[in-house]
């Protein structure tokens, strides 16, 4: 029997393109990203069933914060009612909720519900949603360079003691895996300032359809392409 392909053990996602799929509807750029939020339902669920164990989305970047106020005000409100809804369904699908990020910039409001959701399923074990909220990699790896600055001049650290463990031990995501696959929906091929440490071998997929459109199946499509490609990681 020929072995079973692997599934991939985390998969990060971009989710591009709720603003021209609701555009193309002549509806406001809100009603893309409420759209967007069954897709975030679709996906965990595909997930799920795949027996993936990290699902990363790109809720949030740094740079989202230069929107206009009431894009940024209605996606807050979204993200609220995200977190009040989905944490009952989180329970019963055993699935942990946290967050990487600058996330002392959320609205305290938001980070209130951010955090009673996170504790409320934080000893939930059959996949951890990590949600990128207010997230930028140069900030992620300036902060982890500041840290280790910091305990440099405490006399904690040596030069020698900087490592590529040491640096990612002080990144947002220091317990988690690296993703094995990174999907982005809308077409756009660039990386938008997420995980850039992270994603160093991870295996690209871009879908042209927009976030709204992003079904079960697409991710299903994501994992058997993932699952035709050869990681060499610079071997042979
Ligand atoms: C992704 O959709 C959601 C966020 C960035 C918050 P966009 O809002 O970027 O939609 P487009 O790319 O403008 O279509
Ligand atoms: C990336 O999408 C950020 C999120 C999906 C949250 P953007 O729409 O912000 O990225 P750019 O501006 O097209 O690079
Ligand atoms: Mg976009």
């Amino acid at each position: 029997m020929p072995p079973k392909p692997t599934v991939p053990e985390h998969i990060a996602v971009i989710m591009d393109g709720n603003g021209r799929w609701a555009k193309e509807r002549g509806l406001p750029r809100r009603e893309g990203h409420r759209a967007g939020a069954e897709s975030v339902r679709e996906c965990v669920e595909a997930c799920k069933q795949l027996g993936v164990k990290y699902l990363t989305l790109y809720a949030f970047s740094s740079e989202n914060w230069s929107r206009p106020a009431d894009e940024v005000s209605a996606l807050m409100n979204l993200l609220e009612r995200f977190l009040e809804q989905k944490a009952e369904e989180m329970m019963k699908q055993n699935v942990r909720l946290r967050a990487i990020g600058h996330l002392d910039r959320l609205p305290e409001k938001t980070r209130n519900k951010l955090r009673d959701a996170m504790a409320r399923t934080a000893d939930n074990t059959a996949m951890t949603l990590v949600l990128a909220l207010s997230y930028g990699s140069r900030e992620e790896i300036t902060e982890a360079a500041r840290a280790m600055v910091h305990e440099a001049v405490e006399g904690r650290l040596v030069p020698g003691d900087v490592t590529p463990e040491l640096v990612a031990s002080h990144l947002y995501t220091a317990d988690l895996p690296d993703p094995d696959l990174l999907i982005r929906t809308s077409g756009e091929l660039r990386v938008s300032n997420f995980l850039l440490w992270q994603i160093s071998y991870s295996e690209i997929v871009i879908y042209k359809k927009f976030w709204p459109d992003f079904k079960q199946a697409d991710l299903f499509a994501a994992v058997e392409e993932y699952q035709a490609r050869h990681r060499r990681f610079g071997g042979l």
